[in-house]
């Protein structure tokens, strides 16, 4: 059993908190976002609410769910003992000021959690590996373990698709629905068309996605017109441009 807590009790923390609040855990939150921290506590009896540094005195391990803004002026504010695991989920957070706001915690990691993560198997990139990390949440996501800050700040602005295709699957079941008279249930159809190839890809003995693509691609066929019509008018040059435009705000390289 483990003595955790969460600074922060937002979207990203309460869905941690559910991911691993069946394993015993000792869990504290700050009492912030009072709703969701006492929505929390009403799940997972056990889980107590307190002022942030309380949160982080009774805590060997301590999770940051705050917006960087936030933690740049909230942590100063905090004592941090030695020997404790910090855990920052915050995007646009370098490891090196982590290091300096949380003095003089030297065992610190940036994970990448979403939202789904309580429903299993999800990916959960990491940098760098961290024991606590994979023991508390190594049972219930793919731990995606990545070789250097950069990879890992790539895979942050890779989440940033999600929306996106969102978006597509939205304007798909507006589109369908003009037919159905049931956009419920044409965003739902999508969503399990969608769901069904993504399960082949994310199987160990999966198909690549090369394969998938090759057989939906028929020549003429329904969905290579639709791919072709989507990249002519710039679709896929626009998500490149797109991911491009986040690398500035995640310290990563300009393009060459
Ligand atoms: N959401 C995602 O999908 C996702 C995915 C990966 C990483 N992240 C990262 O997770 C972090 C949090 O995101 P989120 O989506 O969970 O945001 P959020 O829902 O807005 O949560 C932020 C939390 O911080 C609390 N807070 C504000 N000031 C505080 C203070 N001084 N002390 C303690 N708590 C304070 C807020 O409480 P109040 O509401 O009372 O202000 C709220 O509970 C961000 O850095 C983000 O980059 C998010």
């Amino acid at each position: 059993m483990a003595r955790i807590g969460f600074l922060g009790t937002g979207e990203i923390a309460s869905a941690m908190i559910q991911t691993i609040a069946g394993a015993g855990h000792d869990i504290v939150v700050s009492h912030r976002n009072e709703r969701v921290s006492a929505e929390l506590q009403m799940r997972h009896p056990g889980l107590r609410r307190a002022a942030n540094q309380t949160v982080v005195d009774e805590s060997d391990i301590v999770v940051l769910c705050l917006l960087a803004d936030t933690a740049r002026k909230e942590l100063p504010n905090l004592v941090f003992g030695d020997g404790k695991t910090v855990i920052s989920v915050m995007a646009g957070m370098p490891i090196a000021e982590l290091e300096r706001l949380c003095a003089p915690v030297t065992e610190i990691c940036v994970a990448i959690p979403l939202p789904p993560m309580p429903l299993g198997g999800t990916p959960l990139a990491v940098y760098p590996e961290n024991v606590c990390l994979h023991e508390l949440f190594g049972p219930h996501v793919r731990i995606h373990a990545c070789a250097s800050e950069a990879m890992l700040n790539a895979h942050f602005a890779a989440t940033g698709v999600l929306l996106p295709l969102l978006d597509q699957i939205d304007a798909a079941a507006n589109w369908l629905s003009a037919f159905t008279d049931d956009r419920a249930e044409a965003a739902s159809y999508l969503a399990g068309l969608i769901g069904a190839y993504c399960k082949l890809l994310t199987q160990e003995t999966g198909t690549d996605l090369a394969q998938l693509r090759a057989g939906l691609g028929t020549e003429g066929g329904l969905n290579q017109y639709l791919s072709r019509t989507l990249a002519d008018n710039g679709t896929l040059t626009a998500l490149e441009a797109g991911l491009d435009g986040l690398r500035k705000r995640l310290q990563l390289p300009p393009k060459n």
